[in-house]
């Protein structure tokens, strides 16, 4: 026998309100996505390594940009280490020391940069300048530039940043299936440069994003936390801007039953602003520059990326 929720449940904790559809499928998949919840009090309980393992073979299962797997991890066991990643993020970062594993997920193209450099020695791309039989499969020549130039846009880190999120969200389903929790650090962010100095992490790889795992404490007094209605966020074959009188009230009254809903789950924990002004907080300029995320352009730069 088991005690979990119907999927009605989980959906009505998901929104903070009852819905007004009923999923007609539903799978384990389902029901871990939908019972995520971050976790931040750990159990005095490893992750074994063969977990561990099982966790990272399903981040690189996940899609890759053009498959240039410009995706790496190190994976931190060692408690000195944690607890100075931990200092990184300041506030409230005793999860990030306690977790039995931090994951931190880098923007790395090392294994690009090492073929452009074997190809320039060689001088493998002269040649194919002036070779008439360079062999060619699928229009690509077996005889390829070295210049990296596309490294000088912005889109080649955007698109290994997004191969990250993939890879890494990957993980976390992975991880909550089997039973453990996880919680994001984009504290990692904070001070991309003393991240790379305390993993030895050269300046052409650039540190993004950590994700703590271990198998969370029930003490914990967490639950499942709302998300905006579907109204305001999913959009049918054109975007609705609720431009106008009523699409303004619309918009008005929904954001007002979230900020309600998630009051009514942070009640349990006593007083907690509200989404909206704690969101307003959150991009405001004294949040961008209280660390060091807003130096994040340079230390892209530094590690080669161009940013046109
Ligand atoms: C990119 C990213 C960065 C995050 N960084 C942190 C962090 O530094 N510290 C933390 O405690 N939680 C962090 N989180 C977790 C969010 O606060 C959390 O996902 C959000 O409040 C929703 O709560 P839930 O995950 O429990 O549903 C991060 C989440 C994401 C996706």
């Amino acid at each position: 026998m088991t005690d979990r929720p119907t999927p009605d449940r989980r959906l009505t904790d998901r929104y903070g309100r009852e819905q007004r559809w009923s999923p007609t499928r539903w799978n384990d998949t389902l029901e871990t996505v939908t019972a995520h919840r971050s976790v931040r009090l750990w159990l005095d309980r490893d992750v074994d390594e063969t977990t561990l393992t099982t966790v990272l073979a399903a981040a690189q299962s996940a899609p890759s940009s053009s498959n240039k797997q410009t995706m790496a991890v190190v994976a931190v066991r060692d408690r000195a280490v944690k607890e100075q990643l931990a200092s990184i993020g300041k506030r409230m970062s005793s999860h990030v020391a306690t977790a039995p594993v931090l994951l931190v997920w880098l923007v790395d193209f090392s294994q690009i940069r090492f073929h452009a450099a074997q190809a320039g020695k060689t001088g493998k791309a002269d040649a194919a300048e002036t070779s008439d039989d360079a062999g060619e499969i699928h229009g690509v020549s077996s005889q390829p530039p070295h210049d990296l130039g596309s490294l000088d846009y912005l889109d080649e880190p955007v698109t290994s940043v997004l191969d990250i999120g993939i890879a890494s969200q990957t993980a976390a389903i992975a991880a909550e299936s089997l039973g453990l929790g996880t919680v994001y650090l984009g504290s990692m962010r904070n001070d991309i440069g003393a991240v790379q100095e305390i993993l030895g992490i050269p300046q052409d790889v650039v540190p993004f994003l950590g994700l703590a795992l271990g198998y969370g404490d029930p003490e914990e007094n967490a639950g499942v936390k709302p998300r905006l209605p579907m109204d305001l966020v999913v959009h049918h074959d054109r975007y609705d801007d609720r431009s106008g009188e009523d699409g303004e009230q619309e918009r008005a009254r929904l954001l007002a039953d979230y900020d309600d809903a998630l009051a009514a789950y942070f009640s349990r924990y006593g007083q907690h602003p509200q989404w909206s002004t704690q969101t307003l907080h959150r991009v405001s300029e004294a949040a961008a520059t209280k660390t060091k995320r807003h130096l994040i352009r340079q230390f892209l730069e530094k590690a080669g990326f161009g940013l046109r």
